[in-house]
């Protein structure tokens, strides 16, 4: 790790969640926010040393194909094929290396392969619509997979919602991860959809959208979305070198 876990013998945590960027955790308008949201205030815990200084994720542990969700099957699943790439960073500008991220989709019907979700859109023998890489030593990261379609899901009358990506992403330590969806650019569902209007202020809505990356798109092969994401920062006040 680059900076100390610890000064003085007090453990150095990571900034808390930032109230006015985060999505509340009572959104009504999400249904479900309502019954799983806190009823008492939260009581906030300093971080302990565990949390700051782990997992730590070694690349051996990470399959060489696993950033590749249209190799995991014998055929090539349906849908438009893309890059999904860009880097992680800590909330001091810094690249996250070798740091796991995770995600997880539905095909390009909309559908999910789990039990939950019965609507009437066709499985892909060929995609099982979960994936994940390490951070390299700039913070980048790079997915290959289908775009995903919207899906209906029920939360008030003929409600869809807008394609996306589900990312894990651990950054540096556990107290700083992230779960998170991303978004593509022009999704006519944005203004319906209540998961995507839990972040309030449309700046923080914009860090949300992938950017269509036309410079990592291959030519007669897929097209690319550029998606950077920015985890905690330290605590403490940063210091040069
Ligand atoms: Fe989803």
């Amino acid at each position: 790790m680059a900076q100390q876990a610890t000064t003085n013998g007090q453990v150095v945590g990571y900034r808390h969640d930032h109230d006015a960027v985060d999505p509340p955790y009572l959104h009504p308008d999400y249904a479900s926010t309502v019954p799983r949201s806190p009823s008492r205030p939260l009581v906030p815990l300093l971080h302990t040393l565990s949390e700051v200084t782990g997992p730590v994720y070694g690349h051996e542990r990470v399959g060489e194909l696993d950033h590749d969700l249209t190799r995991q099957h014998e055929g090539e699943p349906l849908g438009e094929r893309i890059i999904v790439h860009g880097r992680l960073l800590d909330g001091d500008g810094r690249p996250v290396r070798n740091s796991l991220i995770e995600i997880w989709q539905a095909n390009s019907a909309g559908r999910y392969l789990h039990d939950g979700d019965q609507h009437p859109a066709p499985l892909d023998p060929n995609f099982s619509g979960g994936g994940r890489c390490a951070t390299d030593d700039e913070g980048r990261y790079r997915f290959i997979t289908i775009k995903p379609g919207a899906y209906p899901w029920k939360n008030h009358p003929n409600a869809w919602r807008a394609q996306h990506i589900h990312l894990s992403v651990f950054g540096p330590a556990f107290a700083t991860r992230l779960v998170t969806q991303m978004y593509f650019p022009g999704d006519p569902l944005f203004f319906q959809d209540p998961i995507f209007h839990a972040v309030r202020d449309p700046k923080d809505q914009q860090r949300m959208i992938s950017r269509f990356d036309l410079d990592e798109t291959v030519p007669e092969w897929a097209l690319a979305y550029n998606f950077d994401i920015v985890v905690r920062g330290r605590e403490a006040t940063p210091t040069e070198g």
